[in-house]
């Protein structure tokens, strides 16, 4: 049997040698297999010394760095909290990026079209949410950018989203943590009052529940910080996350 040396890059001499045999005052270059992986993640530099530059434009090709790859941004919070200013606050900056295609799927919009015969019992809500995360996961599959803004109540449903939109690429969750009090103070729409007078059954946060996510990737509050800022922050937790070049 003859086993196989662990080849490393010897700078001085430009050339491969086998790690045991190499000089001690001579400088070794090795990239491991998780650093290449993360290298080609990040959209770093892989150096020719490592590899062919055609063999690593094809693995760019078909390992596209994060700031290529598709994501959704999933936005959960009550009524009126201001998901969707926000999202369409993010989705203006990000059309304004370029790049990728971006599409909102905003609650009240999907719930017009795509869910328009259903309720708000759970099983109706779950179904509205399984639908969103269904064409956000199409989305980010073929490279784009989702925007998703419904209320989106229960946990398991997001996870479930969540775990469908990560085999393609990634899901940020932001947690609109706008409180109850508020959202009834500015009652945009009139339905808080509806809800207490009880002309709307299974009003969020009034007749039905609303399961906070303890895992978000974000949390933005409305209540002291303006749109624009906390259209700000998810940006740079997009940044963050090498989703966006900034
Ligand atoms: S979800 O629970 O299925 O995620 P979704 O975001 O689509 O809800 O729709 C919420 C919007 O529908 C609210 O912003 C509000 O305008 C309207 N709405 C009407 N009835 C209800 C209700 N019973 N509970 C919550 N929202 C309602």
């Amino acid at each position: 049997m003859v086993d196989f040396k662990h080849m490393v890059y010897v700078q001085e001499k430009a050339q491969y040698e086998p790690i045991d045999e190499v000089d001690k005052n001579l400088t070794i270059l090795n990239i491991s297999g998780t650093e290449l992986r993360r290298r080609l993640a990040e959209g770093l530099d892989i150096p020719d010394w490592f590899s062919f530059p055609n063999v690593v434009a094809e693995l760019r090709r078909t390992r596209p760095a994060k700031s290529k790859q598709g994501f959704t941004v999933f936005f959960t919070g009550l009524s009126g909290s201001g998901k969707s200013t926000i999202a369409n606050a993010v989705m203006v900056k990000m059309m304004e990026m370029g790049g990728r295609p971006v599409t909102l799927l905003d609650g009240d919009v999907v719930r017009k079209n795509l869910s328009s015969e259903l309720g708000f019992s759970k099983e109706h809500r779950d179904l509205n949410i399984r639908r969103i995360g269904y064409v956000a996961s199409e989305i980010t599959k073929n490279g784009g950018i989702a925007i998703c803004a419904p209320i989106a109540p229960y946990t398991t449903t997001r996870r479930a989203v969540r775990e469908d939109i990560e085999s393609f690429g990634t899901f940020v969750e932001v947690h609109v943590s706008t409180s109850l009090e508020e959202c009834e103070r500015r009652d945009r729409k009139g339905l808080y009052k509806l809800a207490r007078e009880g002309k709307i059954k299974e009003f969020t946060g009034i007749s039905d529940p609303y399961e906070a996510p303890v895992k978000a990737e974000l949390v933005v509050d409305t209540e002291n910080v303006d749109v624009d800022n906390c259209a700000h922050q998810v940006i740079l937790k997009l940044e963050q996350l090498g989703l966006i070049v900034g």
